[in-house]
């Protein structure tokens, strides 16, 4: 008998795309607070140093037995709760991370367990501080194209674990916690207007963790090394980071339509305020526009953007219908940028 042709039958859908919104956000940080003067009895640095150079007065550091998994959880659940929705009613977890509980199974099957969402797919991203964002185009795609309804979209780091706290060029500036968004399509706003994403993989080799991959495991020989630790070359990632995240931004606003001038508020990769300084000289806008939690919690990572957002959300920072305009960049190097009606 002649089999009849199969093609995916996505294409013959006619389903018209649909727009993608936030529709509930979370965050979370760790209790215990490590200050400037805190550091400056481990290593040799200053709260002058500190505040002078990058902005940050102190960080959160999780506890010892508070893995990713449980700070993305805590700020799931905050966000499911803002969203009203339940577990049963999540297609898609995807957690952004660069310190997962572990190297497999993904931190987002973890948070699946934890918060009991029997029917999600869950998956892990690795794009540095850029995660949160490609997170939330990865989720998009899916609602857009009606193969979800509902995406968890979770930034969330443990970075103390990998931290080394003998090297005062990078111990002085991360930290932990977790902030995590609802995606749904919502008629009454038009959510996500654009969305960039981009890398740059000349430039591996200025932000980077050398040993625990299959690159370079962790050995008897080199366990003394610090291999497991962030390795960093600031002045470089400086400079690339003003360019990346100016680039990624124009972009979005591009694609949008729209001038810097439309923008009610831009929420920066939280790294370091000269850097977010360096960018509103160069785009023209008061520092004000920019909303700036990095003195309370220093570099979170994919964290840093999510736990941002949901502060500008909760503080009525943003109000529906202001267009706000999020952009970051990580190692990789890694950049992306989205414009969303509030
Ligand atoms: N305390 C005191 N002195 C310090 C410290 C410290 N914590 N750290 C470095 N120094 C010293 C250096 O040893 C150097 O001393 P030397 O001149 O005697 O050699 C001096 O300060 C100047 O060091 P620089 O590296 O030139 O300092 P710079 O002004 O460039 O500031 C910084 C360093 C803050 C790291 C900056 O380069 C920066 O912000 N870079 C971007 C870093 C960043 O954002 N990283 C996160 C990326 S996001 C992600 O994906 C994780």
């Amino acid at each position: 008998m002649k089999r009849q042709p199969r093609s995916n039958p996505r294409p013959r859908s006619s389903k018209s795309l649909r727009t993608v919104s936030i529709v509930g956000t979370g965050s979370y940080v760790p209790e215990k607070i490590l200050t400037n003067e805190d550091l400056s009895r481990m290593v040799d640095t200053s709260d002058e140093w500190i505040t002078t150079r990058t902005g940050i007065k102190e960080r959160r550091i999780a506890a010892k037995d508070e893995n990713t998994s449980d700070m993305a959880t805590k700020a799931a659940l905050k966000a499911m709760e803002q969203a009203k929705i339940s577990a049963s009613d999540i297609d898609l977890i995807i957690v952004a991370t660069a310190t997962p509980d572990m190297l497999f199974p993904a931190t987002a099957c973890f948070v699946q367990k934890k918060i009991g969402a029997k029917n999600a797919a869950c998956l892990d991203v690795s794009a540095a501080c850029a995660g949160f964002i490609f997170g939330l185009e990865i989720g998009q795609q899916f609602i857009t194209s009606h193969t979800h309804d509902t995406v968890l979209v979770i930034g969330a780091e443990k970075l103390t674990s990998i931290t080394n706290w003998t090297d005062r060029n990078t111990c002085v500036l991360f930290g932990d916690g977790a902030g995590a968004a609802i995606l749904q399509h919502r008629g009454s706003a038009h959510g996500v207007i654009s969305t960039h994403i981009g890398s740059d993989g000349q430039f591996t080799d200025i932000l980077f963790m050398p040993g625990g991959g299959s690159r370079c495991p962790i050995t008897r020989d080199n366990v003394d090394k610090n291999l497991a630790t962030i390795h960093m070359t600031g002045k470089e990632v400086y400079k690339q980071a003003v360019i990346a995240m100016l680039g990624a931004a124009q972009k979005a606003l591009e694609k949008a339509g729209l001038s810097i001038h439309d923008i009610a508020c831009v929420i920066p990769h939280q790294a370091n305020l000269r850097i977010i300084e360096g960018i509103a000289d160069r785009l023209d806008i008061p520092l004000e526009k920019f909303y700036v939690n990095l003195d309370r919690y220093g570099n979170t990572s994919a964290a840093a953007v999510a736990i941002a957002l949901d502060e500008a959300n909760r503080s009525g920072r943003i109000k529906h219908g202001d267009y706000v305009l999020m952009v970051v960049f990580g190692g990789g190097l890694t950049w992306a940028s989205t414009i969303i009606e509030w």
